[in-house]
């Protein structure tokens, strides 16, 4: 079942800045098709490695009417607009607030066999591009929200119940990837 546990803020995996992926096999296939069916599962727009514990620069998305996922990604603006709107996370369940975003990117990565990508799209696409490479860096969205917001944010999280619950008794490793990549 290619359906994994996502991980919880307050899991270190997802403050650990992840690894680029320098070894295009099918253990990569494999975590970008569990990347995928989890996200599809959860409902999630957009999924991030560190997510299902695996420290790789890889994110999958479905977002906007765009859907696909980048490997090593990187994105830049494009112009200098920005946008404020609700953002979450499947690391936040149940959770959403105002985050502020450039309105347009264009990320560059690369696929499973290393072929380059270029991706650009709707506003939900580029709200979407930036909170996975966040992942990717360590980096959650409560981060970037305004002080206030923040602090309401960092209330809601205290007091839900899934915040420093023990992790599930059953542990599933996603991938034995590290080790296998620089
Ligand atoms: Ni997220």
């Amino acid at each position: 079942m290619p359906v994994q546990p996502v991980r919880l803020f307050g899991d270190p995996v997802l403050r650990t800045p992840a690894l680029e992926v320098s070894t295009f096999d099918a253990e990569l296939r494999r975590l970008v098709a569990d990347l995928t069916d989890t996200m599809h599962e959860e409902g999630g727009a957009g999924l991030a490695a560190p997510q299902l514990g695996v420290g790789l620069r890889v994110f999958t998305y479905d977002c906007g009417g765009f859907a696909g996922h980048l490997v090593n990604p990187t994105f830049e603006p494009v112009g200098d607009e920005e946008q404020l709107g609700p953002e979450g996370c499947l690391s936040l369940p149940g959770m959403a607030w105002d985050c502020r975003r450039h309105l347009h990117v264009v990320a560059r990565g690369v696929d499973v066999h290393g072929e380059p990508v270029t991706v650009e799209g709707t506003e939900i696409l580029a709200r979407c591009i930036q909170h996975e490479v966040d992942h990717l860096n360590g980096v959650l969205f409560v981060d970037r929200l305004d002080p206030e917001t923040r602090k309401r944010a960092m209330a809601e999280i205290r007091a839900a119940q899934w915040f420093g619950a023990p992790p599930p008794a059953v542990k599933v490793s996603p991938h034995p990837l590290f080790g296998r990549v620089r």
